[in-house]
C-alpha cells in the first residue's frame, strides 16, 4: 500500500518531478538509479522483485527499437525515463500539484514499466542483433525484431511481465495496454474510452519517442 503523502503545491511537485525524473545532468542520477528510485518510492508491494527480474531479462540493456529511436544498448532505458519525466510534466501541468500528486505513484508505474514488453520473453529477447548477408552488423538497423519470438504486442506483454510480480490498478493497466493511443492494435476503438492516466501516458511516450528521441514507438515503425 502506497504511503499517504503529504499534499504539494505545484511549484514543489514540479521540484519532486525533476528529482525523480531528471537526466543525470540535473543532480547526478544516472538513469538506472532514476529508474529503480523511482519505482521503489511508489511502495508497490512486489517492487524488489519486480526490479531484480527486470534486470535479469535484460531491461537495462535492451534496445528500444531496432533501428527506429534510441537503437542502442541501454536505449529502452533512457526512453522509459524520458517518458516519465514528460508525463510528470504533462501530469502535473494539466491537473496541478494536489490532483497531480494523487495519481503520481501510477504515472511512475505506467511510464516507467510501459514498454516493459520490449525485453522480450520465454528466455527470448524482443529484439536481436540484424545482421546483414554480408555478415556484417548494419548500421541503419543494428536490431530487428527476433523471428522465433511471436508477435504479441509489446503493451499485452509489458502488463504480463509486470503483473507476475506487482499488481497494477486498472486505471495502470488500461495506460499500458493504450499507451500507443489511436497508432496501436485498438485504434480508432479506442475513442471515447481514453482515461486521463493513459493520456498522460501516451502524450508523453509520443513526445519522448516523436520530438525527443526523433522516431516512432509503434510495432510496425520498427
Ligand atoms: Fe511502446
Ligand atoms: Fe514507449
Amino acid at each position: 500500500m502506497a504511503k499517504k503523502k503529504e499534499e504539494m503545491t505545484q511549484e514543489q511537485v514540479q521540484g519532486a518531478a525533476a528529482e525523480t525524473a531528471a537526466p543525470a545532468a540535473g543532480k547526478g542520477m544516472n538513469p538506472v538509479d532514476i529508474f529503480r528510485d523511482a519505482l521503489m518510492k511508489t511502495d508497490r508491494e512486489g517492487m524488489v522483485d519486480l526490479l531484480s527480474f527486470i534486470q535479469e531479462i535484460g531491461f537495462l540493456d535492451a534496445p528500444c527499437s531496432g533501428g527506429n529511436h534510441l537503437a542502442k544498448k541501454g536505449g529502452l532505458l533512457e526512453h522509459s525515463v524520458n517518458v516519465l519525466k514528460y508525463a510528470e510534466k504533462i501530469g502535473v501541468s494539466l491537473l496541478g500539484g494536489a490532483e497531480y500528486n494523487k495519481i503520481q505513484d501510477s504515472v511512475v508505474i505506467a511510464a516507467l514499466l510501459h514498454d516493459l514488453g520490449k525485453c522480450g520473453d520465454y528466455d527470448k529477447p524482443m529484439y536481436v542483433e540484424n545482421i546483414l548477408k554480408s555478415g556484417k552488423p548494419s548500421e541503419a538497423k543494428p536490431f530487428k525484431r527476433n523471428p522465433d519470438l511471436l508477435a504479441v504486442p509489446h503493451a499485452v506483454r509489458s502488463i504480463k511481465l509486470a503483473t507476475l510480480f506487482i499488481d497494477l490498478t486498472e486505471e495502470e493497466e488500461w495506460a499500458i495496454l493504450c499507451h500507443d493511443g489511436l497508432y496501436d492494435f485498438m485504434k480508432y476503438d479506442l475513442n471515447g474510452k481514453e482515461r486521463p492516466l493513459q493520456l498522460i501516458v501516451h502524450w508523453a511516450d509520443m513526445w519522448a519517442s516523436r520530438v525527443i528521441e526523433c522516431g516512432s514507438d509503434q510495432e510496425g515503425a520498427e
